[in-house]
Order: C-alpha cells, then structure tokens, then sequence
C-alpha cells in the first residue's frame, strides 16, 4: 500500500484538484483508492457533490475522543466509484487543534486509524489543509509519501523552506522517512516567468520533481464546480492528459505491488484478543516480542503462534497508548520491518513504535 499527503500550508496551488484527480485516474487504472479529505472546508468532499454539513458521519470521527469507541471506517467511507472510496470532511475538523490540545500521541491518531482498516488500499491519498497544524502532521505520521503541488507565481516558493523543514523534523521525531515529490501546478508555459520558476522549483527538489506538470485547464475548475472528477467531466482535453500522465509517473514508482501487499497485511493489527504482531521469518528457530509493555521481557505477557507460512504471530492486549518494541529473532533484537514508525532508543539503536488508541 502506498500512502501520499498531499501538502502545501499555501492555499489556492492545486492540492485538493490533484488530490482528486491523481485518486480517480489511479482508480482508473484499477487500483483500489482510498481519498481522505482532511480539510475542514471539505473541498475534495465538494468535488464530488457532497454537501458536506450535511454529512453526519465524516473524518473527524476518526480523530475525536468522543468517538473513539464507536467509530467505524464503514460508517465514514463513501462509495465513489469501483475501487475509489472518499473519506469525506466537514467544519468540525476545524475544532480538532482545541479538541485535542492535551491529548497524549495526538500527532499519531491517523496512523492508528489507517492500521485499523479492515481492507488495504494499494493507494490512500491524504488532501491536506492549507496550514502546517496537527491535521497535516497527521497526515505526515501516517504517510510515507508526499507531493508538494507548486503554482509557478511569486508567492508559491516562499513557503517551500518552511514546509521540507517540518517534514524533516516529523521524520526526525518519528523515524520515519517521508519521500517528497514536487509537482508544478497550473502550469502555463506560454509565459516566461512560470518557465523561470519551473527552473527554481527543480533547483529546490531536484530529481524529486516530478516529470508530469499540470497545465493550466479552465476544465478543472468546472469539473470541481460540477462535482465531478476529471475523468468523468471531459476526458478530451489536457486535463484528463495530464492528470492521466501523473497516475502513470506514480504507478511506474510502485515497487513489487504484491510485496508489498504483503507488508500491510504484516503490520501490527488491533484483533479482538489484542495487538497482533507479526514477524515472518520460516527459518528462524525462536522470534519473540518484546517491549514496553511487557517491561522488556521477551514473550511475558504474549500469546504466540507460528503460521503454517512462516509467520510469529505475537498477541498482546495493550491499553491506549505508545509503545516501543521489537522482535528478538534467535537472540538477536531486531525493529519490526514491516512498520515505518521507529524511534531511537537512546543506546545508538532503533525500536519500533506502534500507538494504540
Ligand atoms: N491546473 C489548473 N488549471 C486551472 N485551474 C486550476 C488548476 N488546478 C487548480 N485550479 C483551480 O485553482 C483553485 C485552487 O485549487 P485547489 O486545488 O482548490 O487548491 P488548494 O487545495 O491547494 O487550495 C481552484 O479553483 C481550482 O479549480
Ligand atoms: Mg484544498
């Protein structure tokens, strides 16, 4: 499964039509799409012709204390097409900040939400909200992708320097490594000043720019207005082209699919009889858990079961909260592979980290 943010604290640079566009042209191409709208104005939600006050289930639910024992990825998840799911928002994402404001492991919610899906995704894309606040360092904990769209204007790179430093020091924080793409929006390449700016863009981000560029397409702005993706409002124009050309850019990047579907279903996973944890290895002898909430103590604590197929499965109930752990895979300590979040332990190694909410 891949997971991309899509951000940019500057309003108005094509996050949110490329949030929906890349989505349904991946869609397109048959793979299965989850689009979360994390924006309190609800903008990608619009983009389908969702009235999103209207809406009594949305992501917000993912995030509030109030809900976090009753919610449900099904209640929230809206059938767009074959394949393409939206996770839709409304304004009362916009009292999270306050909401949560002393709640301990509030960065990671999303994360925590994403591992509770029942069915992977081959592609979750995140439209982020025009700021740097807690929703879009949610989107950064649980993705391990991003694109920056940049507009060629004046403004559009000032920004840029403060944005890649907060992804560093989420990757800092968490140990957990973003890859950033930039892609040059509403691109018209007719004037010589965006061309100028093209230069500079790919002087910020070098060979993570992407190759495609979004041309300036009136289209876009009318297949919004009609609720509507690209592929369905005009697939004759530059628009479609575009959009098209940037799923196909992103797909070449996918690296054995079936791996990594593979690795999802490997990831710490809440059950009913608690965290299970799962370490393939068929050649191993002994593959134990440890962490913090066994104190330490290799399988205290941990119902354990070897798969037919090679895979240690560790169950352990864990109350809300974040924990550090590995394995210990015939003595040696190990972090666990198939989960990006790690942290230093403070003894020049690395733990992984897992949160439960
Ligand atoms: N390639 C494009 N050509 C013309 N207009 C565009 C293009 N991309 C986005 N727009 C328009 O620009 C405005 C801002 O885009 P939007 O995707 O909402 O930005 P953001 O989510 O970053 O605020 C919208 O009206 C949108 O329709
Ligand atoms: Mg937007």
């Amino acid at each position: 499964m891949r997971t991309i943010s899509i951000i940019n604290q500057k309003g108005g640079c094509g996050k949110t039509t490329t949030a929906v566009n890349l989505s349904a042209c991946l869609a397109e191409k048959k793979r299965r799409v989850l689009l979360l709208d994390l924006d309190p104005q609800g903008h990608a939600s619009i983009s389908f012709d969702l009235q999103p006050e209207t809406l009594e289930h949305t992501i917000y639910d993912a995030f509030s204390p109030s809900k976090a024992n009753s919610f449900k990825w099904d209640d929230i998840l809206i059938e767009l097409d074959n394949n393409f799911y939206l996770a839709p928002s409304n304004l009362l994402l916009s009292f999270l900040e306050r909401e949560l404001s002393d709640f301990q492991g509030k960065e990671r919610i999303l994360l925590g939400r994403i591992m509770e899906l029942q069915e992977p995704f081959d592609y979750i894309i995140v439209d982020c909200p025009p700021s740097l606040g807690l929703l879009t360092v949610n989107a950064l904990c649980a993705t391990s992708e991003a694109i920056v769209p940049v507009e060629p204007s004046f403004f559009s790179l000032h920004g840029l320097g403060k944005l890649l430093e907060t992804v560093r020091l989420q990757e800092e924080k968490t140990g957990h490594i973003i890859k950033v793409q930039a892609l040059a929006t509403i691109y018209d390449k007719r004037t010589r000043f965006s061309r100028e700016l093209l230069r500079e863009i790919q002087e910020h981000f070098g060979e993570n720019l992407l190759t495609t560029t979004i041309r300036m397409s009136v289209k876009l702005k009318e297949a919004a207005s009609f609720g509507q993706p690209i592929t369905v409002y005009d697939r004759g124009g530059i628009a479609y082209q575009d959009y098209r050309a940037l799923a196909a850019e992103i797909i070449l990047q996918e690296e054995h699919p079936a791996q990594k579907h593979e690795e999802y279903s490997l990831k710490p996973q809440r059950s009913e009889e608690g965290v299970v944890f799962r370490y393939k290895n068929p050649e191993a002898n002994r593959v134990m858990l440890a962490g913090d909430f066994n104190n330490w103590s290799p399988d205290e604590g941990v119902v354990a079961r070897k798969r037919s197929d090679g895979v240690w499965e560790k169950v352990i109930p864990l109350d809300p909260g974040t924990y550090q752990y590995r394995f210990i895979v015939d003595g040696k300590w190990v972090p666990d592979p198939n989960n990006p979040i790690k942290a230093d332990d403070n003894l020049g190694g690395i733990n992984s980290v897992i949160s439960v909410n």
